[in-house]
Order: C-alpha cells, then structure tokens, then sequence
C-alpha cells in the first residue's frame, strides 16, 4: 500500500483572494478545502450537480474513477475539474468564477407554504411559495433549492425563477415527468397551504454583476427558462442602464410551449430584450421558429464583450457550450446548467 502523500492545493477566486490549503492524496480536493474553511461551492458532493466545478492552471489532479462525474470529456481536456470527485496527485492552482463572499453564503433550512400550483402547459407546472415566518433564504439570481417531498428523506433541485427581489415568495417552474417522485406529488397530492421544507440556496450558476453592462445572451430550454426569468427580473431591478439581451428559449411542441404570456411582460418591460421562441414540433398555428433555442443563435449575435447563460436538458447546454465557444466566446464567460436526474 503506497503512503499518504500530502500536497498544497491553491485557489484563486474572482475577486482575487487565494486561499492555500493541504490535501492529502486520500481525500477529494473538496474534503481538503472544506476541512480548512474554504469557501468552495457545493451541494451533491457526488459528482452530479456541477456546483464545485474548477479550472486547474497548475499541477497534476484526476477525477476519480468511481465517479463519472458531469463534465464532458473537451471540459476536462480544458482543466476543469469538479473538486467533490478530484484528488490532486501534485501540488495544484486552481481558478472559480465567483468571489470568496458567494461561496462562503451557507445554505440554510427553510419552511414554506405552497401558494400557488399553477399549469402553465400540460408539464409545466408554476409552484409559488412563501416563507414561514422566522424563516429565510437568500440567494443571488440562477440559484436554486432542494425541496424536499413530504414524508421522506427525498430532496430534488429546483432553481428559482422569481428574484430576490421577491422575497419572502419564492417561484419555481417544475417540468412534471410521468412516474417522477416530485413531479407525481406535486401534481397530485400537493395543495395551497401544505408545508414544503426547502434547503438552499446552491449552485455556482447565478448572475454575475460585473459583467452586468455586456451583451446577454441566454439560452434555455423547457423549465431550464426557471433561473434565466429570475435573472433577467434582477437585471430589470438593477439601476443603470439595462444591456442588450437575446433570449433563445424552446420547448419540444408547441403543444407543450409555455411562458409566452411571461416573456410578453419582461419584453413590454425590458425594451432591450429580445426573445426567440422555438419548437422542435410545430403544428400549423405555431407563429415562432422550428427547432431547439441553439439554431435560433448565430454569430451576429455574438459580441466581443458577450456573456452567455445556459440552462436546461443536458443535451443542449453541451451543444451551446461547444457552439458558443466554436463562434468565439470565452469559456470563462459561458455560465452553464444543466438538469441533470439525480
Ligand atoms: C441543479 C439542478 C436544478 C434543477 N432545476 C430544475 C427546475 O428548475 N425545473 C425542473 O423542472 N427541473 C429541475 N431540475 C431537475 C429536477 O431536480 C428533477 O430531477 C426532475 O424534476 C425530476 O424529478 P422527479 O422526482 O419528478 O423524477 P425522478 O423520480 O427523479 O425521476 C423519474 C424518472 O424520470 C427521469 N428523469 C428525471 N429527471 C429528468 C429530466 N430532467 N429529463 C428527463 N428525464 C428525467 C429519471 O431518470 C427517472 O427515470 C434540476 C436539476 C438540477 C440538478
Ligand atoms: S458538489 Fe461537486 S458536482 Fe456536486
């Protein structure tokens, strides 16, 4: 059996605070950091939700074998490395998109009371809640909760789609999946006043505020839209003057198109926002373009300055990420997240 070796791990965050820590090659990079206070986003530790993902500048630190993980093969050729499922095999640096302050914000238990469930389409169901009194939970804009289904230990990941702004009610859009443990309560057992319990926030997708002048480009698909609404309500509340912003947004049919009533209101609201609106299945009525939010972008609506967020199935955040980079746009300017099942 070869001995415990110990390495000095560096990370360096937005705001360009570095925290060194020791990992020893028996623990995950993320056990290392924690162990030591460093505030590194987090939530499944397990490889599946993408939230402590990291850009190795330096050093030798290979994902475990035992966990697939959720990077794709060109992310990890890149450096990145999602820290709950890498051990470092030398002294390593590594870089995160967000500030030292966002990743020390600690998720918290929360009570809430269901105020709304509301059909949007014949899968999409808009669940509005609000806070227990006493109760509270922040989170920057594109995060999202865990929610827990009553009567078990189960918890499932929603983002917000309503904005801090809108605290203490929280939105979320659910796409309801036939035989799913959450989607099959919440379209058949839950109602106005029940208790839901909530744990959050999460997620290392969210707003970033320096980049709050630049081109936004968003793209989603299905209730992938959920965090792209609560940012663009908090680009909306933000003083200055608002960017330019293109959202590509799509649905499978037009039979089970949603949210154009929503997106009328941030546009009547938002004279810088475009909106795209596209279906793979189009019956005769169908007004908007055929195919996945991904085709409706081109390189003329690509700036130098831009910033893209992504969300929704696996599939297209891939494709866009490759897309997006194919047309010219950093990497460290694509934010990215994709519902996976857990
Ligand atoms: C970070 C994060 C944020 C998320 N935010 C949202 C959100 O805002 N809105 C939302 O609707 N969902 C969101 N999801 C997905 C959500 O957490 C659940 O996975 C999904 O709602 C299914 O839960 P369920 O309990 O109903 O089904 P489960 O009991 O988990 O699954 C039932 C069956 O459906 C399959 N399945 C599960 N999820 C999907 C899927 N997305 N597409 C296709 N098949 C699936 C499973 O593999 C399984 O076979 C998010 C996921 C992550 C990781
Ligand atoms: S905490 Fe690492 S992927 Fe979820």
């Amino acid at each position: 059996m070869s001995a415990v070796q110990s390495y000095e791990v560096s990370v360096q965050f937005s705001d360009g605070d570095i925290a060194v820590f020791p990992v020893t090659s028996n623990e995950t990079i993320l056990e290392g950091a924690l162990k030591a206070d460093v505030p590194i986003l987090n939530q499944c530790q397990s490889g599946s939700c993408g939230s402590c993902v990291a850009v190795l500048e330096d050093g030798e630190a290979t994902p475990l074998a035992t966990q697939a993980g959720c990077l794709l093969d060109s992310e990890l050729a890149e450096g990145r490395r999602l820290l709950c499922s890498a051990r470092a095999f030398s002294d390593c640096s590594f870089q995160v998109d967000y500030t030292t302050s966002a990743g020390a914000a600690t998720p918290a238990a929360a009570n809430v009371f269901i105020d709304e469930i509301a059909w949007l389409s014949s899968d999409v169901v808009r669940l509005g809640v609000e806070l227990a009194e006493g109760d509270w939970a922040d989170f920057s804009p594109g995060q999202y909760m865990r929610i827990n289904i009553p009567n078990t230990e189960i918890y499932r990941s929603y983002s917000m789609s309503s904005s801090p702004e809108q605290l203490p009610k929280l939105e979320f859009l659910v796409r309801v999946i036939p035989g799913g443990l959450f989607s099959e309560f919440l379209s058949t057992k839950a109602r106005v006043d029940d208790i839901l319990k909530l744990e959050g926030p999460y997620g290392s997708f969210f707003w970033r505020e320096n980049f709050r002048r630049s081109k936004h480009l968003l793209i989603a698909g299905g209730t992938g839209l959920a965090p792209l609404l609560s940012i663009l309500d908090q680009i909306r509340a933000a003083p200055g003057k608002k960017p330019d912003i293109t959202l590509s947004f799509g649905c499978a049919s037009d039979k089970t198109f949603f949210g154009a009533d929503i997106l009328d209101l941030r546009k009547a609201w938002m004279p810088t926002l475009e909106t795209r609106l596209t279906v793979d299945d189009a019956g005769e009525s169908w007004s908007g373009l055929i195919g996945n939010p991904l085709q409706a972008i081109s390189t003329d609506d690509i700036e130098s300055d831009a910033v893209a967020y992504v969300c929704g199935p696996p599939g297209l955040v891939n494709s866009s990420k490759k897309v997006l980079s194919d047309f010219g746009m950093s990497e460290s300017r694509i934010f990215a997240e994709r519902f996976l099942p857990e």
